[in-house]
């Protein structure tokens, strides 16, 4: 969705009477609704972040006489951070798929369906996602989103001895260990399943927004989907580090891989694997250097947006 539509749309909303209703019931409680946004700056997808937000919303829905827990407030607070978001200079750093993707992610706040609803619980994940994408700290790029951190120091004395040339090859390549681009699985993604093209495309996207965004070092990731352990076990997804090692990445794993991370949730096959004990679950990190990633880019101009190739 295109920036002034998303701009439109919000501040539309803002004006709207669901919205100054919700606002009535900020105001019932304790707590500004400017200052009670503001709080979402503090928010992360840890939920302690939210610790101090919880309670405020909680006892402004009280104080009004026990108000719906019907996403209301949040959506006021998530609303409000965004109209303000969009024109922030952070904002305009993103390149034309980013800031497209995640102006459709925004605006999806206003849906007022029960899904979207059950979504902005004040308690839960998805309200904790939104509200960093509210505050310009995590930004979609379809298939995934991605925030922005650095390659951790406790990595590198978990890197195989084998690897630890290569590994050093690519953090002096990056200029250093941050800022870099994090990539996150998108949970409301178009299709279950990471495969092509939505990687490659999702890929790129973000490669847009590095080029603009000179500071990035690159891109970093790290978790199970990444281990070639994982790969060995379920190969076609492999597909999510392929375009990253065709186009000069680095790839090696940090350690084990706790049981309930994750990696079992889905599969099957790595369920049996891991209790036959063929398979013993790690934490792949993946490093990708500005430079490669925008090479590759560069490369493949199927996936740059018309006006960028
Ligand atoms: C990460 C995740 C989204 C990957 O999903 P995926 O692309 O479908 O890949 P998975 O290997 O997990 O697939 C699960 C099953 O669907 C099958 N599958 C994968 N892609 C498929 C496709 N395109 N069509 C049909 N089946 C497919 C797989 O073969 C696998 O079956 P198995 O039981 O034989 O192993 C998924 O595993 C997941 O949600 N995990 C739990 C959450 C988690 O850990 N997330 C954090 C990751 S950093």
């Amino acid at each position: 969705m295109r920036l002034e539509e998303t701009r439109s749309r919000l501040a539309a909303w803002l004006d709207s009477a669901p919205a100054s209703a919700a606002r009535r019931l900020i105001e019932s409680g304790t707590s500004s609704p400017e200052w009670l946004a503001s709080r979402l700056t503090t928010v992360t997808e840890d939920p302690e972040s939210s610790a101090g937000i919880v309670p405020a919303i909680e006892e402004a829905r009280r104080r009004a006489g026990g108000a719906p827990e019907d996403g209301s407030i949040e959506r006021w607070l998530l609303v409000h951070q965004a109209a303000q978001l969009l024109d922030t200079p952070g904002f305009a750093r993103l390149g034309g798929a980013c800031c497209r993707l995640t102006c459709g992610e925004l605006a999806s706040l206003l849906e007022d369906d029960d899904a979207t609803r059950r979504m902005l619980a004040v308690s839960g994940i998805r309200f904790r996602e939104f509200a960093k994408m509210a505050t310009g700290r995590r930004f979609s790029a379809g298939l995934f989103h991605w925030d922005i951190c650095g390659v951790s120091r406790t990595w590198l004395a978990r890197v195989p001895p084998r690897d630890l040339l290569g590994f050093t090859h690519a953090v002096a390549r990056m200029g250093g260990i941050k800022p870099v681009m994090f990539p996150h699985i998108n949970p409301r993604r178009a299709s279950p399943h990471l495969t092509e093209p939505a990687i490659s495309a999702s890929l790129a996207a973000m490669a847009e927004t590095l080029d603009r965004w000179a500071e990035l070092r690159g891109f970093a990731a790290a978790s199970w989907l990444r281990s070639p352990d994982t790969h060995r076990v379920s190969p076609h997804l492999a597909a999510v580090n392929a375009p990253i090692v065709a186009g000069g990445g680095f790839v090696t794993t940090v350690g084990p891989a706790a049981p309930d991370c994750g990696v079992l949730e889905r599969s099957t096959t790595r369920t049996q694997s891991y209790r036959s004990g063929s398979f013993t679950p790690t934490i792949g990190l993946v490093l990708w250097p500005r430079r490669d990633m925008l090479r590759w880019w560069r490369s493949h101009p199927e996936l740059m947006p018309a006006e960028a190739a």
